[in-house]
């Protein structure tokens, strides 16, 4: 049986390397996307199956580069837009590059990726999982700009739903919304309020995410929020 093939964004850490290595393991192929390459034990045992696209999301030639991987491949059926960083902080302490890093992954990689897909997905149909954040549900006063931008993936996502329902593609769109999780985000955010030390481990996020994603199963939840236990 030939293998099915995903693009999972932001794979080399977190909660995109925990979906990226669950789908390995179920004998996917990954044509993972982030200005990092995984090099890794990850990468060692599953080489001939995880591919590296190096470059941020929200350049074209990034989203050009995975599609056409994935075409070489024979094509992907499942698109998962993970990748995100923070940028935190007050109103009033915002640079501008510290609003195109909330945007950038959060808010158009996210729509690049998910537009160039619908071309990619048209024919055979798949998935679209759009990972976005509680934030996206809330008004955190310390996270405006990273707010902004995970409600605006929110406001996407959904319009994006409406649209393909109304050309009629057999596409799927989920709207993940992960709560805090212990991972490398907050390390790398700008003005991060924790080390997230506290939070879940990302792979019980992933393991929903998974299970509900490969179901297939006629009916399927649109929406999976998490919260802490
Ligand atoms: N951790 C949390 O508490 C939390 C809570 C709710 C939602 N989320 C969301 O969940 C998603 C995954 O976060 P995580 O916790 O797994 O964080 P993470 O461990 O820092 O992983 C983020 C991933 O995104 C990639 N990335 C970031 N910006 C990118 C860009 N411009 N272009 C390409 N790749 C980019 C990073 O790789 P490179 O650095 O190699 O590019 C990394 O692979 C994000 O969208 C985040 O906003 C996180």
């Amino acid at each position: 049986m030939t293998a099915q093939i995903a693009i999972v964004t932001g794979h080399s850490s977190g909660l995109g390397r925990c979906i990226a290595q669950m789908l390995l393991e179920r004998g996917w192929v990954v044509v993972g996307v982030s200005r990092h390459p995984i090099r890794d034990e990850l990468f060692a045992s599953h080489h001939h199956a995880l591919h590296n696209i190096t470059g941020s999301v929200a350049n074209e030639t990034t989203v050009a580069a995975a599609f056409e991987m994935a075409d070489t491949l024979g094509g992907a059926t499942l698109v998962v837009n993970c990748a995100g960083q923070g940028a935190f902080g007050e109103i009033g302490s915002y640079s501008i590059a510290d609003i195109m890093t909330a945007l950038e992954g959060n808010l158009v990689g996210l729509i690049a990726f998910s537009d160039r897909a619908i071309v990619h997905l048209r024919e055979r149909g798949g998935s679209i999982v759009n990972v976005m954040s509680t934030a996206s549900k809330k008004y955190r006063t310390a996270e405006s700009v990273y707010t902004a931008a995970k409600w605006g993936a929110k406001a996407y996502t959904r319009t994006l739903r409406d649209a393909i329902k109304a050309k009629k593609l057999n596409i799927r769109v989920y709207e993940i919304y992960p709560c805090g999780m212990n991972t490398n985000f907050w390390a790398s955010a700008i003005r991060a309020g924790t080390d997230g030390k506290n939070f879940p481990e990302p792979k019980s996020i992933a393991r929903v995410v998974i299970s509900a994603v490969l179901s297939n199963d006629t009916a399927y939840p649109q929406e999976l929020t998490f919260e802490r236990a």
